[in-house]
């Protein structure tokens, strides 16, 4: 066998016998790469005879095309193999039924909570924040809530535990809203005009009452701020957030510590086969507590009541979520398990469509 037969024999077989590209690429340099046995046999070209060279450079140049050819054919294969073999293991069975996802639900307290808002932000009311936990001064103090009034007592209040000759005075969770009443007009003086979304606690659990819930206060404070726009401002409010133009409200003198005169505000409702319809009707349901702030909490925190005076109000937001979906258990709220949301027409809330691990 001649040299060249030789070495095809022994490179072709190499190319077959392949595992994978390293292995071609070994066989590449050995032959055809700078140094390659094939490479170094052209230079040897230069030496010989012209009829040698003929013949012999034109079986070397076939032998290096051949060779060349079988390694790339050979590196192809191996490619198409390494992607039969992913294509074998991870196939998608496409007929198999996709994963349910789960759809979440805007709450009702949340979505209700961003509607009072958006009313009120028309009416030029900014949104105000306090902390949870309050202090003693802030919650009842300020608010012309004397030590001695029922709401401190323990049965209505979370006090949160002080250690043991810990004598500063207590912290609370707040059982209302009003103290951000306190902590705007602090913060901003006045004129002001906002409204405090948030959480409240107190002990209490039925059907209608639960230890956490969730009130809007609202505060309006000027040089010439009267009842008339307290009473504007909650009928306005109350057409759009019950969507009816007729609606009527009733102001009941009430008592409240922070405010003088004080109401509680009263819509006009009907009650027909267990349907709850506003504007109409002669039954009249309890939505709000309101009435002018007492000059005691301006000056408490720090607004001259010689020259301002303005309007406050609370609503509880559990309460108007029940009003305007019909929703009968407060307690449905703060299930774990929320479906029932859904009933009430609740929209799902924007999930991500990306669906994660889909293989066999
Ligand atoms: N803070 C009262 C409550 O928790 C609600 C309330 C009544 C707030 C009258 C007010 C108000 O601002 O003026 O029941």
């Amino acid at each position: 066998m001649s040299d060249l037969d030789q070495l095809r024999t022994k490179y072709l077989s190499g190319v077959a016998d392949a595992a994978d590209e390293a292995a071609l690429e070994e066989l590449r340099l050995a032959g055809l790469g700078k140094k390659g046995e094939i490479s170094l046999m052209m230079r040897e070209l230069g030496k010989m005879s012209p009829e040698e060279k003929q013949t012999f450079g034109k079986a070397l140049n076939e032998l290096k095309t051949e060779i060349d050819t079988a390694l790339r054919e050979k590196k192809q294969a191996l490619a198409d193999a390494a992607l039969e073999a992913r294509l074998q293991d991870e196939w998608l069975d496409v007929t198999l039924p996709g994963r349910p996802r789960r759809q979440g639900t805007i709450h009702p307290v949340s979505q209700v909570m961003d509607e009072v808002t958006a009313i009120f932000a028309d009416m030029g009311f900014s949104v105000a924040e306090g902390p949870q936990v309050e202090d003693d001064w802030h919650n009842f103090d300020a608010l012309n809530i004397a030590p001695e009034h029922p709401a401190r007592q323990e049965h209505d209040t979370f006090f949160m535990h002080r250690a043991e000759g810990d004598d500063r005075p207590p912290h609370v969770l707040r059982t209302h809203t009003s103290p951000v009443q306190i902590r705007a007009m602090q913060e901003q003086g006045a004129p002001i005009r906002v409204i405090a979304p948030g959480r409240v606690y107190r002990m209490d659990m039925d059907q209608t009452h639960a230890p956490m819930f969730h009130q809007i206060e609202g505060l309006a404070i000027g040089k010439d701020i009267s009842m008339a726009n307290l009473k504007w401002v909650l009928e306005e409010f109350c057409k759009a957030f019950f969507e009816v133009d007729n609606v009527e409200l009733r102001f009941r003198a009430s008592h409240f510590p922070f405010t003088e005169p004080s109401a509680e505000v009263d819509i006009r409702c009907s009650w027909e086969g267990k349907q709850l319809k506003i504007g109409e009707g002669n039954s009249w349901m309890e939505i709000l507590g309101s009435g002018m702030v007492h000059p005691k909490v301006l000056e408490a925190a720090g607004v001259d009541s010689t020259q301002y005076q303005g309007f406050a109000f609370g609503i509880g937001i559990d309460r108007l979520a029940m009003l305007k979906y019909g929703i009968p258990d407060l307690r449905a709220f703060f299930d774990s398990d929320l479906r029932w949301l859904k009933h009430y027409g609740f929209a799902p809330q924007d999930v991500p469509t990306v669906l994660g691990g889909l293989s066999r």
